[in-house]
C-alpha cells in the first residue's frame, strides 16, 4: 500500500481531534508499519478481524474484515486462517476462540475490557439462577466466556428484539445491559409480545452518556436531520431517534437513507467509517470514543504477530468452552 492510497481512504475523516485526522504526511509515516503487518499476515496465515470502532489506520490499512459483533462472530466461523488477530475487545476475541478452539486467537490491546462485559461474573449468574430458577437467561454478546457458559441464549444488538420475542418462556433474565433490557421491554410491548424481563444493572459507559436533549437541540438547527442510535443508548434517546440498529445496520441505513445530514449516537469510529465510505453526507454532533476499542494500535498488532506473550493469547478451558458454545449456538439456531 502506498501513502497516496491510504490518504485517499482516510483523508475524509476529520472528527475526534488529532487521533482521527489524517494528513498525507501522517499516512506516509503509517505505511511502512501497515505493509510490514500485511507481510506478516501472509507469512503466518493470519487474518485480522476488526470492529468498526477501532482506529481508521487499522480498518483501512490491515483489517481483512470489519463488522459488528454478529458479523465478526460469523466471520470467525468461516475463516481458513491459522491465526485470528482480533482488533476489538476481549469478549469478541473470546467468541472467536469458542468457535475455533484449534486456532490461535490473539488480542493486541492491553486495555481490552468493556464496561458491560466487566460488570458481571459467572458467579453472579450462578447466584441469579438460584434466585430465578424459572427464568430463561439471555446474555448480550458483550459478556465473557465464563458468563456465557452460565446462560441459555446469546444475542447481539442486531438480533436482540427478534430473539427475545421468539423465546418460548415468557420469563426472561437479560444481562448485563440494563438500557438494552429497558429498550427491549418497550419494543416487545410494541410487538404485542408479553414478557416479564428482569435485568442486570450494567451499562456501556460510552452510550449511557447520550441524552435526548442533544437530539432536540440539533434538530433545531437541522430540521431534516436523520437521527440514528444504537440500542445501548437509553430509552429517551431511542424514542427521539429515526432509526435504531447495530453498528453494521446503521451503516446500511445511512447508505439507503434519502437524507443528507445525520446525527449518529454511537462510538465515533462508526461516524469515521461513514465519512470514509459514504461521501457527500454530513455528520453533526460530538465525538465519543471507547477507550477500550481505541487502545488497539498497529504497533500492538505487529507485536502479537511476531512475539505474542501469554496474555495476548485467548485461552478458555474446555469445560467453559463447551457450555458457552451451547449458548452461542442457540443464537445461531434462532437467527441463522
Ligand atoms: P455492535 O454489535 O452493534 O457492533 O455493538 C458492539 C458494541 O460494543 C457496541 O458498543
Ligand atoms: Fe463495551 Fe461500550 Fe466500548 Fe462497546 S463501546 S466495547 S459496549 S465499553
Amino acid at each position: 500500500m502506498t501513502a497516496d492510497e491510504l490518504f485517499e481512504k482516510l483523508g475524509a475523516i476529520k472528527i475526534g481531534g488529532s487521533t482521527c485526522l489524517f494528513t498525507r504526511e501522517k499516512c506516509e509515516a503509517l505505511v511502512p508499519q501497515i505493509n510490514e503487518i500485511n507481510r506478516l499476515k501472509k507469512e503466518k496465515n493470519a487474518i485480522i478481524l476488526a470492529h468498526s470502532y477501532v482506529s481508521p489506520e487499522i480498518l483501512y490499512g490491515v483489517a481483512d474484515f470489519v463488522g459488528d459483533s454478529f458479523e465478526l462472530s460469523k466471520k470467525a466461523v468461516e475463516t481458513n486462517a491459522d491465526v485470528i488477530v482480533f482488533a476489538a475487545v476481549k469478549f469478541m476475541a473470546d467468541t472467536a476462540k469458542l468457535l475455533n478452539p484449534t486456532k490461535e486467537v490473539l488480542v493486541p490491546s492491553k486495555n481490552n475490557g468493556c464496561s458491560l462485559a466487566d460488570s458481571i461474573t459467572g458467579a453472579d449468574v450462578r447466584r441469579l439462577r438460584t434466585e430465578f430458577p424459572d427464568y430463561t437467561f439471555v446474555c448480550y454478546i458483550n459478556t465473557t466466556a465464563e458468563v456465557k457458559a452460565e446462560c441459555d441464549v446469546c444475542v447481539t444488538s442486531s438480533n436482540v428484539y427478534d430473539i427475545l420475542e421468539r423465546i418460548p418462556n415468557n420469563k426472561i433474565y437479560f444481562l448485563p445491559d440494563k438500557l438494552m433490557a429497558k429498550n427491549a421491554i418497550v419494543e416487545l410491548k410494541k410487538r404485542g409480545a408479553h414478557k416479564t424481563i428482569k435485568y442486570w444493572e450494567g451499562t456501556c459507559y460510552v452510550h449511557e452518556d447520550y441524552d435526548a436533549d442533544m437530539i432536540k437541540y440539533l434538530r433545531l438547527s437541522y430540521p431534516d436531520l436523520d437521527v440514528v442510535s444504537h440500542p445501548e443508548c437509553n430509552e429517551e434517546v431511542l424514542a427521539e431517534s429515526d432509526y435504531v440498529g447495530s453498528t453494521s445496520q446503521i451503516i446500511n441505513h445511512v447508505k439507503d437513507s434519502k437524507k443528507d445530514t445525520f446525527f449518529i449516537l454511537t462510538e465515533c469510529g462508526l461516524t469515521n467509517r461513514l465519512k470514509a465510505e459514504i461521501p457527500g453526507k454530513t455528520f453533526v454532533g460530538s465525538c465519543t470514543m471507547c477507550r477500550y476499542m481505541k487502545s488497539n494500535s498497529l504497533a500492538d498488532i505487529k507485536r502479537v504477530l511476531t512475539t505474542p506473550d501469554v496474555e495476548d493469547r485467548v485461552d478458555i478451558s474446555e469445560e467453559t468452552r463447551e457450555k458457552a458454545l451451547t449458548c452461542l449456538r442457540e443464537m445461531f439456531r434462532y437467527v441463522g
